[in-house]
C-alpha cells in the first residue's frame, strides 16, 4: 500500500480557497458532508466557527448531509446517558442557526440509525494498516486529553468509521477544522485504495476535499484555551441573557485599562473583542479604540449587550423548536430515511465491486 502523505497545511489552505470559489459558481457539482459528536450543547464557538460556515454553504444550494456521530461518543468517555438529548439539542441549534431541513437538500441524521453506512466499515478496515491507525495525531491527542488508562479499539478505528460517514453519500466537500485533517486524509486514501483495488475501470468513491473554515478559533472565557463545554469556559447558545451576562462578568482579562486588540500579547482581551466583532460586523481594532481607557468593565458590558442582541433571534427560534419535539423527531426520521436510501445504493455498488453478489 502506498504511504499517507498529508501535504503541507499551506497547500491545503490554498486548495481550500480555490474550492470555495468553485462552490459559489457550481454548487450542483458538490455534496457537503459535515458532522459533530453529540457530547453536549453547542456554544458560541461552534456557532461562529463551524455552524455559520455550514449555513453559508447551505444557502448556496449545495446538498448537505449532517451526520451526528453518536457512536464516536463511546470512544473516549464512559457516559452515554445524554446522547439522545444531545442529538435533539444539536438538531435544534442547526435549525435555529438557519439550516433548513425542509428544503429537500439538507439531511440531518445520527449514524447509529443507518446500518448500511456502518457496514462500509468492514471493507474499509481492510484498506488501512494498524501502523497507519496508530500514527493518527488527532487520535493521539484525544487519548492524551482524555487521560485514558485503557484505550478501546473504537478509539483507533473511529477515523475509518468517519470515512464511512463521508463516503456513504459520496460527499466531496467536508468543512472541517485543522484537527480533522488527518481523518480526511485517511478518507481520501481509503477512497483511492478502494477504487484501485476493487474497481479500477470506474471509480466508486470520490476523494473528498477539506474546506477550512475562515472564522478564527474562539477561545474560552478563561482566554487560555479553545472554548469548550468540558473546560467550563463556554457560553452556550441555550443560555439565558442573564446567564450570559454572569459568564462574561467572570471572564478573564488583564490589568491594563486601555483596551487594545493584540491577540498575541493580550489573548483574553482580544478574544472578547473578537466576539464583539463577530456579533456586530465591526473591526476589533475599531471597537477597542471606541472603548479606549474604559477598562475591562466597559469591554464586558459591550460584549454582553452585543452578544445577547446578536443571539436573541437564535434563542427565540430555539425556544420555539424546543416546544415542538414532534417536529425535531420528524426532521431526524426524514434524515435517517434519506441517508439509508443513499447508503443502501452505495453498499450495493460496493458489494458488486468486491464480487459479493448472490
Ligand atoms: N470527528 C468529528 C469531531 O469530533 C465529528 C465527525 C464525525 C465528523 N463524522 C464526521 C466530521 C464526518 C466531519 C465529517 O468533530
Amino acid at each position: 500500500m502506498e504511504e499517507i502523505h498529508p501535504g503541507s497545511f499551506e497547500a491545503t489552505q490554498e486548495r481550500s480557497l480555490k474550492l470555495e470559489q468553485d462552490l459559489t459558481l457550481n454548487p450542483s457539482r458538490y455534496r457537503v458532508l459535515t458532522g459533530d459528536r453529540p457530547t453536549g450543547r453547542l456554544h458560541v464557538g461552534h456557532l461562529f466557527g463551524s455552524i455559520q460556515n455550514r449555513v453559508r454553504l447551505h444557502k448556496l444550494g449545495v446538498t448537505t448531509f449532517i451526520v451526528i456521530a453518536d457512536y464516536q461518543v463511546l470512544t473516549d468517555r464512559d457516559t452515554f446517558e445524554a446522547i439522545s438529548e444531545n442529538i435533539r439539542q444539536l438538531t435544534i441549534d442547526y435549525i435555529a442557526a438557519g439550516i433548513d431541513p425542509d428544503d429537500g437538500k439538507t439531511f440531518i441524521f445520527p449514524h447509529s440509525h443507518v446500518p448500511e453506512l456502518n457496514q462500509l466499515l468492514l471493507p474499509f478496515l481492510t484498506l488501512v494498516t494498524m501502523a497507519e491507525l496508530d500514527r493518527n495525531p488527532t487520535v493521539k491527542e484525544e487519548i492524551q486529553a482524555a487521560g485514558l488508562s485503557r484505550i478501546n479499539a473504537g478509539m483507533y478505528t473511529y477515523p475509518v468509521h468517519q470515512a464511512a460517514d463521508i463516503l456513504f453519500c459520496k460527499g466531496n466537500v467536508v468543512p472541517v477544522g485543522k484537527d480533522q485533517l488527518p481523518h480526511l486524509e485517511l478518507t481520501r486514501i481509503i477512497a483511492r485504495r478502494f477504487n484501485e483495488r476493487f474497481s479500477a475501470s470506474r471509480a466508486v468513491f470520490p476523494e473528498p476535499h477539506p474546506l477550512l473554515s475562515k472564522a478564527p478559533v474562539i477561545l474560552g472565557l478563561d482566554g487560555g484555551q479553545k472554548m469548550s463545554k468540558s473546560r467550563n469556559n463556554a457560553i452556550l447558545l441555550s443560555a439565558t441573557e442573564d446567564e450570559t451576562a454572569a459568564l462574561i462578568k467572570r471572564a478573564k482579562t488583564d490589568g491594563d485599562r486601555l483596551i487594545t486588540f493584540d491577540p498575541v500579547k493580550r489573548p483574553e482581551v482580544s478574544n472578547l473583542l473578537s466576539l464583539i466583532s463577530l456579533s456586530t460586523g465591526r473591526a476589533p481594532e475599531e471597537i477597542a479604540a471606541k472603548i479606549g481607557d474604559g477598562g475591562a468593565g466597559t469591554l464586558k458590558k459591550t460584549l454582553t449587550e452585543t452578544l445577547n442582541e446578536y443571539l436573541r433571534p437564535h434563542r427565540a427560534r430555539r425556544a420555539e423548536l424546543e416546544a415542538n419535539p414532534d417536529y425535531i423527531h420528524q426532521v431526524l426520521v426524514n434524515g435517517v430515511a434519506k441517508a439509508r436510501e443513499v447508503a443502501s445504493a452505495t453498499l450495493d455498488e460496493v458489494r458488486d465491486a468486491m464480487n459479493m453478489r448472490i
